[in-house]
């Protein structure tokens, strides 16, 4: 069965080939997905091949859907007390993940499941069709490779972070050992990927050299916590690994923007650097320096950092509003962020654009414009998500010829 979308009033295929710059725009667009789910042709609608089925955007805005590449998805509790006390003034430390960290332990597998599941949702309906989901509030061989098996629910993408804080009561080089071995043996077979907090008061960067080597070794893709709280050397770590992404990166100096910058030469996928502006918001902190990475030439992604700390929001949408209003991204550039750039911070090609072949996931946005993401801050815009051509909540397109406003609103709200 094929579909076509048909009316777009403007389509980001983020394919420089199907369109305008890097956004790869094309306007009264229609887009045909195959019968496999994935992007089968893209151009103009005049010039549209037949479908066995069409879904009408009514001249709105269709973008790929958001590659959300850092999120702590998998945890009991909340911290609004937390929140709460810095709004009226105290700082972030990071102190309050042991916190988490009981809850956590303390909870079902069910529990867990349950809150990923609700965030996944919440995800969804904002647009978000891939997410990485990492453990690290388990801090336990038992608790990470539980953490870590359901987060395998819900996404292929699953980190292992052990090595996110040092438990209370563990000495530092016995915990990293604990991180670099056993927990690592544990976590592995449920884990693409390996990070590390990088920071004062968690993982020096000894500690967090050893970590990534070991899981580098094991077999994991390495990703990294560098500079979010202080600067320090995360992000030229990050680089010198192969590190798929340096994530965090407020406190930059030069030489880390160079780093960054030097990674992506040559046609290298390099490290590129994920904002989570989600976390300054929360966190009161300043922003980090987009426009010196964008500058310099490194790749820039936008993410949530989903937690329950530094930055309760599942919304790319806000995370882009803030992107462009706080940091200084152009819309453009803030959705590609948020798009291509998170598949490149996943090391990804089949996701992130809506070029031929790519896995057709998308949103149907109630705007003409992609500019409206930032523009409309707070209004939910996305109106429509498909996940490999088929409407998110598992709605069938079935035989029906056309796909009704209530078939796609029953399938996802
Ligand atoms: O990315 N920095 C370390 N980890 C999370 C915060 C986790 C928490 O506060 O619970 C972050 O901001
Ligand atoms: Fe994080």
């Amino acid at each position: 069965m094929t579909l076509v979308i048909d009316h777009i009033g403007e389509l980001v295929t983020n394919d420089a080939t199907e369109g305008d710059g890097p956004l790869g725009i094309v306007r009264d667009a229609a887009l045909v997905i195959g019968g496999d789910g994935r992007v089968a042709w893209v151009g103009a609608r005049s010039s549209a091949p037949a479908a066995d089925r069409s879904l009408d955007a009514r001249g709105t805005a269709v973008i790929p859907g958001f590659v959300d590449s850092h999120a702590h998805l998998v945890f009991a509790g909340d911290r609004a007390a937390e929140f709460a006390a810095r709004m009226a003034g105290s700082p972030y430390t990071g102190g309050g993940i042991r916190t988490t960290v009981a809850a956590t332990r303390a909870a079902s597998d069910d529990d867990l499941r349950a809150t990923v599941g609700r965030l996944r949702r919440e995800m969804l309906w904002q647009g978000t069709t891939t997410i990485e989901i990492k453990s690290g509030y388990g801090l336990t061989v038992a608790d990470e490779r539980r953490s870590l098996r359901i987060a395998g629910e819900f996404t292929d993408e699953t980190t292992y972070l052990g090595a996110h804080v040092i438990p209370a009561d563990a000495d530092p080089d016995d915990y990293t050992a604990l991180v670099c071995g056993p927990m690592l043996s544990a976590a592995a077979p449920y884990a693409r990927w390996i990070d590390v907090f990088c920071e004062r008061g968690a993982f020096d960067e000894d500690r967090s050299r050893a970590v990534l080597t070991a899981g580098i070794r094991a077999g994991l893709g390495a990703r990294i916590h560098a500079n979010q709280l202080t600067p320090g050397g995360g992000v030229r770590l990050a680089v010198e690994l192969g590190a798929a992404s340096a994530d965090h990166c407020t406190h930059l100096a030069p030489p880390d923007i160079d780093a960054l910058a030097a990674s992506v030469g040559g046609g290298a996928p390099g490290t590129v650097a994920t904002l989570l502006p989600g976390a300054e918001f929360s966190t009161r902190s300043r922003y980090p320096d987009a426009r010196a990475l964008l500058d310099a030439g490194a790749t820039v992604a936008l993410a949530t950092d989903c937690n329950p700390g530094s930055s309760y929001t599942s919304s790319m949408p806000f995370c882009i509003a803030l992107a462009v209003r706080e940091m200084r991204m152009t819309p453009a550039e803030a959705l590609w962020s948020a798009t291509a750039g998170g598949a490149k911070a996943l090391r990804r090609t089949d996701i992130g654009h809506l070029g031929v072949g790519a896995r057709a996931d998308l949103a149907i946005l109630d705007a003409p414009s992609f500019v409206h993401l930032a523009y409309r801050p707070g209004v939910p815009l996305v109106r429509t998500v498909l996940v490999s051509g088929v409407p998110a909540g598992g709605t069938p397109i079935d035989g029906a010829a056309q796909l009704t406003e209530a078939t796609i609103n029953g399938g996802h709200h």
